[in-house]
């Protein structure tokens, strides 16, 4: 019998889905049911600050919007594949809206390998995946994410002008936005190594095949940065929601409050913010190293972040 592996996912500018077709573009051994989630309000692109910004309560406090009916194939899958991103640290809305529907029914009892496509910052993202995970009965194999490799500030400027310009490209002074192409065709030798799993019937010793294989890489100085971000977003998330959902007029006033810290943050904050990430890397390696080590493994602990 063919092996038999289910894609979910969502992509809004296709990158995703370009990643996950060059990881499974030399397993031809195997048939790949694609799904695609779509939100019945959708997301759009390029955003505007209002927009984008006004998203972050929901991701945050993971509140889901109504999603288009799924329907899978009537097939036994060896492997369900999750692709997804974080928005706002968070699973993305339209992640978390399958995650929390009816149809993630489908995950229960089966194996899964989650598929991140991110800018750097996926931590806390993924801990609320495993959790889900966990709930509906499914298996987490394995995990395999792809990040921008740029600076932090210049991958941020470069996600801005994409997010908001809808330009991907290089320009003048800034590289071009999103991971690397390099690893995107480098992405293949992940679908080989899941394949493997599969037919040998190996999928207990998947992910650490996948991490010899660098699947998940991860500096100390980002565990830092995350916990302080989404420690900050849980506040403000709490904060906007008291006055109105997404769209409201109501509470575009904190929104834009948001927005304006989180650039000075972001911009003026963030070298002070930089340094004292190295400083605590310094004197808690032992801890951080620990750290680390969790994010980068697929097991799950209660508040690990
Ligand atoms: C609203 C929004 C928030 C985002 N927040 C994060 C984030 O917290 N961490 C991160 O690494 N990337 C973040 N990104 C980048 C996305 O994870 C993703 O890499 C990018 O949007 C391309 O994904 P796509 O395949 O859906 O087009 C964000 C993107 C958007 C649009």
């Amino acid at each position: 019998m063919p092996t038999n592996i289910l894609v979910i996912y969502y992509s809004q500018t296709g990158q995703l889905k370009n990643i996950i077709d060059h990881v499974f573009s030399s397993t031809h051994s195997c048939n790949i049911d694609y799904c695609e989630i779509k939100p019945v309000k959708k997301f759009p692109f390029p955003w505007t600050s209002a927009t984008f910004f006004d998203c972050m309560p929901e991701c945050v406090q993971q509140i889901p919007e109504e999603i288009e009916p799924l329907v899978f194939p009537d097939k036994k899958y060896d492997v369900v594949i999750l692709g997804y991103q974080p928005w706002f640290l968070s699973p993305s809305i339209p992640i978390n809206s399958f995650l929390q529907s009816k149809y993630a029914e489908i995950l229960k009892g089966k194996e899964v390998i989650t598929i991140i496509g991110s800018r750097n910052m996926w931590l806390h993202a993924q801990e609320k995946v495993k959790e889900v995970l966990i709930k509906q009965g499914a298996k987490l194999r394995g995990n395999i994410v792809f990040f921008d490799r740029n600076p932090n500030l210049i991958s941020i400027l470069t996600v801005i002008r994409w997010s908001f310009k809808g330009i991907k490209e290089a320009t003048r002074y800034l590289p071009e936005a999103g991971v690397q192409q390099r690893d995107i065709e480098l992405a293949n030798r992940f679908g080989s190594i899941i394949l493997k799993a599969i037919e040998g019937n190996k999928l207990d010793d998947l992910h650490k095949n996948l991490l010899n294989e660098k699947s998940v890489e991860l500096s100390p100085a980002l565990v830092i940065l995350e916990k302080r971000g989404i420690a900050n977003f849980r506040k403000f998330s709490k904060y906007i929601l008291a006055k109105g959902n997404r769209g409201d007029a109501q509470r575009q006033a904190r929104v834009k409050l948001f927005s304006k810290l989180l650039i000075i943050g972001v911009f003026i904050l963030s070298p002070i913010s930089s340094l004292t990430a190295k400083i605590k890397v310094m004197l808690n390696k032992k801890s951080l190293e620990a750290e680390v080590d969790y994010f980068k493994n697929i097991t799950f602990k209660i508040k690990a972040i």
